[in-house]
């Protein structure tokens, strides 16, 4: 492994993705036996993919690793070839090396035919590209490799040569070694998805996927712990805050600590609420830093700039929205709605559910919202820091379960009347019901969702978690799950296997939709 590759930092930080590293380590078993499978890890942004590549490579010194970061290798073709083979190099030999040095080291005639090339005046492009593959072609005939390709997608910009139209074609022709297994990863998740399960690419079909997704509450909970001693209540505020992304998780945590520190606050719910406004609103920290350079990427690659930001702030006012209200908010015809809904769809900032249109990642929302009205600084004691605490409250955590909490109580007493159960609410020193009812056969255990977006399937899982979790994992038990705006298709089917009763608003049962 290279030197500076995983910093102890980050490595001991590093949480869950169990499923993850036994799906990779049984690809690398079949690689080993001759069975090779490509895969694609794919997942928004800094949700874990590098350090999840990162930890792989650590746990397997058995195998030789070549890491290759398309990112900072990206520049004109030449360049790139040279860069790619050099650090190609220094994984394989394990040593700095100049490209000279590699004239003598097995791939040696790859790397002359490279520097033939250069050196005539205008060298074909797609052979010097070509090359850079030949050369892995070559390491692999000393040795079974992985060569790991992060950030791929930025392959792409290769398509803007003529000649290179076809980059991803030409990197068909090299991936079927029976002595290289690749794992391309890539941050967009649409786009991803796009190269390697759309019928018209090239790479269809030739990738195993493995999708990265946010942190379910106990990983989330085990990663908070790794940074600040909390109790039990900051933990969960932090996961409500940050749906689980590992990254915000990380960001307040530390945050949390530094001004724990610095400003002598205690550990609590308020301090936790304090590090992610700071976070979020201050221009230096992380999570601002990280949705303005989202807000920047999306824009650079997006065709239609002005409505989409027109969009973004239609749905912060009213999220949820069908494309014919996108179109009359925004004053532009349904056709141009569609293609602006659908950019923002494919570049992974709006998540459709059924017809409506949310924005996907619930931080970047309330960056977006709140950055509107001003920035903060980094003291916890500055004035404003006040200010945005009780729009926080009011806005996205308490107004939410209030109106919330109302609804519980009526659906309850509606229950009771339809099934003749009294359901009480239960709190039980970390895990929450909306209701549960004890009756001579079952432990009924009651979940409400009162909001305009489906229960999609993270909802329903959690459900099923806590449950896990609580008193009553043993217990005979009958589930209902309550929701006011219906279910994503994956929510019901998971519910239908893992037994769970759904109702609508109306507490009539509702039936997974054939397809
Ligand atoms: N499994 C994990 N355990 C602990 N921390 C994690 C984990 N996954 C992500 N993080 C935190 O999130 C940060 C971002 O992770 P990473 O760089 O691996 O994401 P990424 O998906 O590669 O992002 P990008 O799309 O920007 O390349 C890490 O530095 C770490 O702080
Ligand atoms: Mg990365």
């Amino acid at each position: 492994m290279k030197e500076n590759f995983y910093p102890e930092s980050e490595e001991i930080l590093f949480t869950n993705r169990e499923t993850e590293l036994e799906t990779l380590e049984f690809y690398l078993e079949e690689f080993l036996n001759g069975i090779k499978e490509n895969v694609c890890i794919f997942g928004l942004r800094r949700i874990g993919k590098t350090i999840l590549i990162r930890e792989f490579v650590k746990r397997h010194k058995e195998i030789k690793s070549i890491y290759l970061n398309f990112e900072f290798l990206f520049s004109v073709p030449i360049e790139l070839s040279q860069s790619f083979i050099l650090e190609s190099a220094k994984w394989f030999f394990d040593k700095e090396l100049e490209i000279y040095d590699l004239v003598a080291l097995p791939g040696g005639e790859v790397v002359k035919k490279l520097l033939r090339e250069l050196e005539k005046g205008e060298s074909s492009k797609t052979a010097v590209i070509k090359l850079a593959f030949e050369y892995l072609r070559e390491l692999g005939k000393e040795e079974k490799i992985v060569v790991f390709m992060d950030e791929f997608q930025e392959i792409l910009k290769l398509k803007n040569y003529r000649e290179l139209r076809n980059i991803l074609g030409i990197f068909r022709e090299y991936i079927n070694d029976e002595n290289i297994l690749f794992v391309i990863s890539g941050s967009f998740p649409h786009m991803m998805r796009d190269m390697i399960a759309n019928g018209e690419s090239p790479l269809y079909n030739q990738f195993k996927e493995l999708k990265l997704d946010y942190f379910e509450r106990e990983s989330a909970y085990e990663l908070i712990s790794k940074v600040i001693e909390c109790g039990e209540e900051s933990k969960r505020l932090t996961h409500q805050l940050t749906g689980g992304h590992p990254f915000y998780i990380v960001s307040i945590a530390k945050r949390t600590k530094l001004i724990h520190r610095i400003y002598e606050l205690s550990i609590n719910p308020t301090t936790i609420k304090r590090a992610f406004l700071i976070e979020t609103l201050y221009p230096e920290g992380g999570i601002y830093k990280h949705c303005s350079y989202l807000l920047n990427t999306v824009l650079s690659l997006a065709k239609y700039k002005a409505p989409l930001i027109g969009i973004l702030n239609t749905l912060l006012r009213e999220d949820g929205l069908t494309q014919s209200e996108i179109a009359k908010r925004i004053k532009v015809s349904q056709g141009e709605a569609r293609l602006y809904t659908s950019e923002l769809e494919r570049l992974d900032i709006l998540q459709r559910i059924e017809d409506r249109y949310y924005i996907g990642d619930k931080v970047f929302k309330m960056w977006l919202d709140l950055r509107k009205t001003g920035e903060l600084g980094e003291s916890p004691r500055d004035t404003p820091v006040e200010i945005y605490l009780k729009i926080l409250e009011r806005k996205y955590l308490k107004a939410k379960t209030e109106l919330g909490k109302a609804k519980e109580s009526e659906v309850r007493e509606r229950l009771r009347e339809k099934l003749g159960i009294e359901f009480k609410s239960y709190l039980d020193k970390d895990i929450e019901f909306d209701g549960v009812g004890i009756d001579d056969n079952y432990v009924n255990i009651l979940e409400v969702k009162w909001k305009n977006k489906p229960a999609d399937l993270r909802a329903m899982k959690n459900f099923i978690e806590k449950i896990e979790q609580s008193e009553f994992s043993t217990e005979k038990k009958r589930l209902l799950f309550i929701s006011k705006s219906g279910f994503t298709p994956a929510a019901l089917k998971f519910a239908k296997s893992n037994g769970v009763e759904v109702l609508d608003n109306n507490l009539e049962g509702v039936r997974e939709e054939r397809v």
